[in-house]
């Protein structure tokens, strides 16, 4: 069975075949009506389900568009909605799911359920996001770094913000592509231990560094995510911001990573919190790269778990 979990257990040479697939697949579809089905419909006679616990955009319509590209079908469901962890197990409802579907997507909360969802189910599940980890965006992330400026390995990445479940899917990429991370944010928020004990174990070089002016410096890509994620508490709002603000992603911080260096974001974006406008709408921003192609990489995901 091929999950996709996360990016740290799937073996490097897959995770290179992915984006160099998601690459080749997205330049033969270039200029084509987004409604055109592929020419080889990967996932005909296929059908997808899409599980939601929390809300989305770009994840629900980029598997929705990916999927029926492929000639596959889908179901997006809301955790809400069905029996999951309330009205039955999980592994019971991944059981029953597995009888029904080919492929489970599923974003939830907790990563002990995408976990079990995977051990109990008899189809492939991909990781559309938990609390710990946002695999399929750093996928898109990768493709889209590779696109503007060749390969990743060996370049020097910065995470400016918290510590959070994208930072972490960074941090695996890290170890499993080969390339440098430099994370400021305030030390309360820093990423988890273990993710970056992992990073360097692969030989990543990992670096904290607290003065974001410091951070950038030969910085060939600045990342930053909103600094209050889905799953943290109204209730820390304040304190968020007042710890975060210093972190915000602005033409000043960009000027002093250097004009060669591109600017990311996950995407929803809160403007003028964690990145400027002017950042985002800058010459140095890719961050509708990004979105795009969480569609191509989502692709090659899927086909990659199917094959075989
Ligand atoms: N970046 C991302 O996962 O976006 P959505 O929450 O809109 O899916």
């Amino acid at each position: 069975m091929k999950h996709f979990l996360d990016i740290n257990t799937t073996d490097p040479a897959d995770l290179r075949s992915i984006i160099d697939s998601a690459l080749a697949r997205k330049q033969a579809r270039a200029g084509r009506p987004k409604g055109m089905p592929d020419d080889d419909l990967a996932l005909e006679g296929r059908m997808v389900a899409l599980i939601f616990e929390k809300p989305s955009t770009r994840t629900r319509v980029s598997f929705d568009v990916g999927v029926r590209q492929m000639g596959g079908q889908t179901m997006v469901l809301s955790g809400k909605e069905m029996q999951l962890g309330h009205g039955e197990t999980i592994a019971d409802t991944a059981r029953v799911l597995s009888r029904y579907v080919d492929l489970i997507m599923i974003r939830t909360f907790e990563e002990a359920v995408l976990l079990e969802l995977a051990e109990f189910a008899d189809v492939p599940v991909i990781n559309g996001l938990t609390d710990r980890s946002h695999p399929c965006q750093i996928m898109a992330d990768i493709l889209t770094f590779e696109e503007h400026r060749g390969p990743i390995a060996g370049k020097k990445v910065v995470w400016s913000g918290d510590g959070n479940n994208v930072c972490a899917s960074f941090l695996h990429a890290a170890g499993q592509f080969g390339f440098d991370l430099t994370f400021t944010g305030p030390q309360v928020l820093d990423p988890e231990d273990v993710f970056v004990g992992e990073a360097r174990r692969k030989g990543a070089q990992i670096t904290i560094e607290r003065d974001p002016f410091k951070a950038v410096e030969g910085a060939d890509l600045v990342v930053t995510d909103t600094w209050l994620s889905m799953h943290d508490s109204q209730s820390a709002q304040e304190r968020r911001h007042n710890l975060l603000r210093p972190y915000q992603v602005n033409e000043e911080l960009m000027k002093a990573a250097g004009p060669e260096a591109l600017f990311m974001h996950c995407l929803p974006a809160h403007r003028g919190e964690e990145a400027t406008s002017a950042v985002m709408d800058g010459p140095q921003s890719v961050i509708f790269d990004e979105a795009e192609n969480r569609l191509h990489v989502q692709k090659a995901i899927m086909r990659w778990c199917l094959a075989g």
